[in-house]
């Protein structure tokens, strides 16, 4: 990996605390409290300091050497079992400055873009963190990840979620606040993971960026966003296996006899778009899988773009005036 300048400075060592082992909670440890009505709380254990709750209080000192599951009773005698947080309880509670990448999509993120130990990963934009925090998991201190935020208060937002995840600042992670259109086709990465608004924008520095067989990830709410980042791979002719899909994850509710889906479910997040880096070739690349005649042929995105310009110079009456971007989430 070539790094770029100028990334924000580490401020601790990293100290992972992992759920699942025989260590008892120790002073300054994030833990969770989960109440009879699964009602969660996110705790840091401080010597003296007391948790309240409506149903009474505990001193941390309680809670300070048991282990994960134990059960604590409030001073109102309400139960209440103390674990260590997941990646996914952290995220949850975390602050957010922009719109996370919740665990559905970091799965498959991980899935489809085979992130695994070792990987050299280059992510933008860091938003809060929630994907980072993913990612470097699935890298391993053998691999690294690279993240660009251009927006300095989620930079923040994405440090300080990261290092309480860690436990400081872990050492494969660097964050770089700035565009990474500016500074992607000097890296060097196995995978490219794209969740900002104009993915397309980085296909070329992302060709450059990847090796043959590297992978690029983009993660898009909208379908004209698919559309494009999608023309924009296979115009560039050094990508192919372009594929595109999305999750859905249905809970289900086991209570007895009463066992069925449950009402409520995210219907939808964003679709993510896969392709593989493959070499230059002078017959233009990879042709695109054959379309039907009768499917409209490509869109001209350069003249759509031409159009929002004009529209954008033009008085706007209301919001769903021409040239006003309706999908950006940042
Ligand atoms: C939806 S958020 C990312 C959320 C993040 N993946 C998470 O899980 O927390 C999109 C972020 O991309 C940033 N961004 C947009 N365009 C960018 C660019 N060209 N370079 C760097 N960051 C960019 C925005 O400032 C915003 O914070």
């Amino acid at each position: 990996m070539s790094p770029s300048p100028d990334p924000m400075p580490p401020t601790a060592a990293a100290t992972p605390r992992l759920p699942g082992t025989d260590a008892p909670l120790e002073a300054g440890e994030l833990v969770l409290l989960t109440d009879r009505k699964r009602r969660r709380y996110l705790v840091e254990l401080t010597p003296g300091e007391e948790w309240h709750s409506h149903a009474g209080l505990i001193p941390h000192e309680e809670l300070i050497g048991v282990v994960e599951g134990t059960a604590v009773m409030t001073s109102k005698r309400m139960e209440v079992v103390v674990l260590r947080p997941t990646r996914d309880d952290l995220i949850l509670k975390m602050k957010r400055g922009a719109q996370v990448v919740y665990r559905k999509d970091q799965a498959m993120i991980l899935a489809e873009a085979d992130v695994r130990p070792g990987c050299h990963v280059v992510e933008a934009g860091a938003g809060s963190g929630a994907l980072t925090m993913a990612l470097l998991d699935a890298v391993g201190p053998e691999g690294s990840v690279t993240s660009f935020e251009r927006r300095e208060d989620h930079a923040r937002i994405a440090v300080r979620n990261v290092e309480r995840a860690f436990g400081g600042s872990p050492a494969h992670w660097q964050l770089h606040i700035g565009d990474l259109a500016d500074e992607l086709a000097a890296l060097r990465a196995n995978r490219v993971i794209l969740d900002l608004l104009e993915p397309w924008r980085m296909v070329e520095a992302t060709a450059e960026a990847l090796p043959p067989g590297g992978i690029v990830l983009a993660y898009m709410p909208s379908v004209p966003q698919v559309m494009r980042f999608t023309d924009a791979l296979w115009d560039d002719g050094r990508f192919t296996n372009v594929r595109t899909s999305e999750t859905l994850v249905r809970g289900w509710d086991v209570d007895g006899l009463a066992v069925r889906p449950a009402h409520r479910m995210v219907a939808h997040t964003a679709f993510l778009t896969t392709a593989r880096r493959v070499p230059s070739r002078t017959d233009g690349g990879p042709p695109p899988p054959r379309r039907k005649a009768d499917t409209g042929g490509r869109i001209d995105w350069d003249a759509h773009d031409r159009s929002r310009v004009i529209a954008a110079d033009e008085p706007a009456s209301d919001e769903t005036a021409p040239g006003r971007s309706v999908v950006d989430r940042t």
